[in-house]
């Protein structure tokens, strides 16, 4: 168990944040590190032309390192919505092909794979909500030959169920089903392993459990799809972008690997030495650990909630970072206002109040939530 990390973020001590998968807080030190990349652009003499190019290979390194895979299969996007684009503007489709996605899926992954099928005359399969809560055997039953892309995410983001990636990877490779993930609730909390999945496309958002800025992204792109093609075309993906001076010595060619993917002004002075000091955090406590940790609150505060008539996904189906909380007489819209009076902050998504604390939290934040809600049922 990795022991409370208040300490590192600057949260008033009234405050039961408990919202990690709408926003995570950034650390200190990760404000600080952004602060000083901010900053360098005070001296822009001092700016390099090779610095354009060290902070995204660090960037790329990092990641690597929290997937598992090389740096040359990382490209830097501003959002999920980025990535999942480049993946279906690559990913081959025909009429009368199919795409799997989940029942309530997060929009950015839902909406372009909806406009590329109907642009090549493909269509969605929607992998419906399983009553027992198992969406990898939801999915595994919804895999057929003529499912082109499975379009999916780690958890299902308003279930908190979790899906089987290394399976589901299997089952896609058997029967030649492209495989396009989005990490964005998951990814820095859930062990995820891209050696293990052999996805084709996997994003990430990194402003939720990557506790990094907004509009820091990650893509990781399989070697397979190496010779794509990137969503702009600007001049730093390029093969000879190092060379500042031959710049209009136009080429055909590209960067290497991923690097192509990479969304125009990538080398962000502020932005990327923050997100890599607050996944080089996440790292330093460990994936496993973080789950762990935070799973065991859940754990928790999902004993102390069914008294008040609360229950979640089954603990075998269901990512241990994300509770989703409902209740046969429903969870009303309103109740995160009412709950922010008292300075105690979840989100509601389609029929469950979402709680996702994370190691910023404390014994004393659980019990307030607790009692809110306890003060709310008698209300
Ligand atoms: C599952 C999931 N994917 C992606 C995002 C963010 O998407 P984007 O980066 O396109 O804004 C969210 C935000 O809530 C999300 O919950």
């Amino acid at each position: 168990m990795i022991c409370c990390q208040r300490h590192l973020f600057e949260i008033p001590e009234d405050v039961a944040y408990l919202n990690c998968a709408y926003m995570s807080p950034l650390m200190k030190p990760v404000v600080e590190a952004g602060n000083a990349g901010l900053a360098r652009k005070m001296r822009p003499w001092e700016i390099t032309p090779e610095k354009f190019f060290s902070g995204a290979e660090e960037f790329r390194a990092t990641i690597g390192r929290l997937i598992d895979c090389s740096a040359d299969c990382v490209a830097i996007v501003p959002s999920a919505s980025y990535g999942i684009a480049t993946a279906a503007w690559n990913l081959p489709l025909g009429k009368g092909k199919k795409i799997l996605v989940l029942e309530e899926q997060f929009p950015s992954n839902y909406y372009p794979w909806k406009r590329v099928a109907e642009e090549t005359g493909a269509s969605l399969k929607v992998a419906t909500w399983p009553e027992d809560g198992d969406w990898t055997h939801a999915v595994l039953a919804a895999l057929s030959e003529d499912v082109a892309i499975a379009a999916l995410p780690h958890v299902q983001w308003t279930s908190g169920g979790r899906l089987d990636l290394v399976k589901i990877g299997e089952a896609c490779r058997r029967i030649g089903t492209a495989l396009a993930l989005d990490l964005t609730q998951s990814l820095g909390v859930l062990p995820f392993s891209v050696a293990d999945v052999q996805p084709d496309f996997a994003v990430a958002a990194c402003y939720k459990w990557l506790m990094s800025p907004y509009t820091t992204g990650l893509l990781y792109v399989s070697p397979k799809w190496h010779e794509g093609r990137p969503l702009e075309e600007n001049w730093i993906q390029r093969a000879n972008a190092r060379d500042f001076a031959s710049l209009i010595l136009y080429t055909e060619g590209y960067d290497s690997g991923a690097r192509r993917f990479d969304m125009g002004e990538r080398s962000n002075f502020g932005l990327l030495p923050a997100a890599k000091r607050a996944i080089g955090q996440l790292l330093e406590w460990g994936v496993a650990e973080l789950s762990d940790t935070i799973g065991t609150i859940n754990r928790e505060l999902l004993a102390a909630t069914e008294e008040l008539g609360f229950s979640a996904t089954p603990e075998k189906f269901r990512a241990p970072h994300y509770l989703c909380l409902r209740r046969k007489a429903g969870i009303s819209k309103e109740l995160p206002q009412t709950l922010a009076r008292e300075k105690v902050f979840v989100s509601v998504r389609g029929s469950s109040m979402r709680v996702t604390p994370h190691v910023y939290n404390s014994k004393r934040d659980m019990e307030k939530l607790v009692e809110c809600l306890r003060t709310a049922a008698k209300g």
